[in-house]
């Protein structure tokens, strides 16, 4: 099976609904952010902290190197792996891109919780947050599918959404 490349601004629910997605498929679930902490033995923020984005940056495009060998996978990737191309191109070689695709208002009200992990959203305000994700659609906009989540989705419907688009979307290109 092609693999679900699942990409999103922080806080759309990438790893949640890829965990969802991969147990009703029955496939495997790699998480980018998990393995880069997990190599680095870090958490993001300190990889940030110490070594900076751009080494961050870095370590996501070897990831995409050795990830587009994977197989019968959902991939959660981190909100700004899609900046790389290069990295796009690389799951696309096995995976089907869907896009998460959140909206301001959904962003603003998770922003609360979601900022002790994202060293990207713990010095920022909302408009600076909201800055970076309009700067940003245009590679969130590089996608096979895109599903639009709201403030009512739940986890399970997302999913389901995620997998009926998927299967379509494969039936197509075969
Ligand atoms: C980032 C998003 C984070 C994580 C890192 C940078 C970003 O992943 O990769 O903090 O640039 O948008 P989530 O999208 O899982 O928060």
């Amino acid at each position: 099976m092609k693999n679900i490349v699942l990409t999103g601004f922080m806080a759309s629910g990438k790893t949640t609904v890829g965990k969802v997605v991969a147990k009703k498929l029955n496939m495997f679930f790699y998480d980018t952010d998990a393995i880069i902490e997990e190599q680095e033995e870090k958490t993001i923020s300190e990889i940030f902290a110490e070594f900076g984005e751009s080494y961050f940056r870095n370590l996501e495009n070897k990831l995409a190197i050795t990830l587009k060998n994977v197989e019968n996978a959902v991939i959660a990737t981190g909100g700004g792996f899609v900046i790389e191309p290069k990295n796009i191109e690389l799951m696309r070689q096995n995976g089907v891109i869907v896009n998460l695709k959140i909206n301001p208002e959904i962003i603003e009200k998770r922003m609360e919780f979601s900022k002790s992990t994202r060293p990207l959203m713990q010095n920022e305000s909302i408009e600076e947050v909201i800055d970076r994700f309009n700067k940003r659609k245009i590679y969130y906009n590089n996608n096979d599918i895109s599903i639009k989540l709201t403030e009512e989705m739940s986890v399970d419907e997302c999913a389901d959404l995620v997998i009926e688009a998927y299967n379509k979307f494969i039936g197509e290109i075969i």
